[in-house]
């Protein structure tokens, strides 16, 4: 599904995002980078459907946002797992019918957790754990559009290199469009197919279409 973000600006004490143009079409996996508190967390709200915009507006699929819904996949900037539940529940969570055990567990597994780690409590595990246990339980949704706000940044860079490679591989097998908000450059350009820089004036600049060659020399 595509993505556009038309002549939108958001206001809380002072503008935060400025008349920001955007087109990301369907299948696109763009990068955000940008200063802290420079509006990436506000962008991704908006495209979630969290937030609405005080001018301008957001499209998902050529519809607009005003409320969360399956459309759009979501791992935020702080894990929010269901503390009462078990990973295998996280996971499930939203899950229906046949089989959803089995999705589950697959993709406990593909995002490096064990599977003996599915009968544990979010309290038992580490923050880097818990945070894998977010992006397996938003990737088994399989959602048309996924918004990933720093997923990896909790993560020791072993791990964080390994789910850089399985969310690419799973947005190559997928289709989904990905839009991933990152203060590492070089997990932009090595992840994003565009960048985009949300510069503190909130300007949307596309800085990069990283070039198959130039992604070769991206040391992680
Ligand atoms: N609910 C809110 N009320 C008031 N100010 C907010 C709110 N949410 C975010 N802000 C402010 O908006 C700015 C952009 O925030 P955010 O989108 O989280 O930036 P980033 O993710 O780029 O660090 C920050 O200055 C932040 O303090
Ligand atoms: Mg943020």
């Amino acid at each position: 599904m595509n993505i556009q973000i038309q002549n939108v600006s958001v206001e809380y004490q002072r503008p935060i995002l400025e008349n920001i143009d955007l087109e990301i079409e369907a299948g696109e996996f763009v990068s955000i980078v940008g200063q802290t508190g420079c509006g990436k967390s506000t962008l991704l709200r908006l495209i979630l459907g969290e937030q609405i915009p005080s001018r301008g507006r957001v499209l998902v699929g050529g519809k607009e946002r005003t409320q969360p819904d399956p459309t759009c996949g979501y791992v935020p900037q702080k894990y929010s797992l269901f503390p009462d539940r078990t990973v295998l529940g996280n996971v499930t969570f939203g899950l229906n019918g046949r089989g959803a055990r089995e999705t589950a567990l697959k993709m406990i597994q593909r995002t490096g957790l064990k599977e003996s780690d599915a009968a544990k409590y979010p309290h038992q595990l580490s923050g880097g754990m818990q945070q894998r246990v977010a992006i397996a339980q938003a990737l088994v949704m399989n959602p048309p559009v996924l918004l990933m706000d720093e997923a990896f940044s909790a993560l020791d860079p072993g791990t964080r290199a390994g789910m850089q490679r399985l969310i690419k591989e799973l947005w190559e097998e997928s289709g989904t469009t990905i839009v991933f908000v990152t203060h590492n450059t070089r997990e932009a350009a090595y992840l994003g197919t565009r960048v985009i820089a949300l510069a503190n004036r909130s300007i949307a600049l596309d800085v990069s279409a990283p070039a198959e060659e130039e992604l070769e020399h991206v040391f992680l």
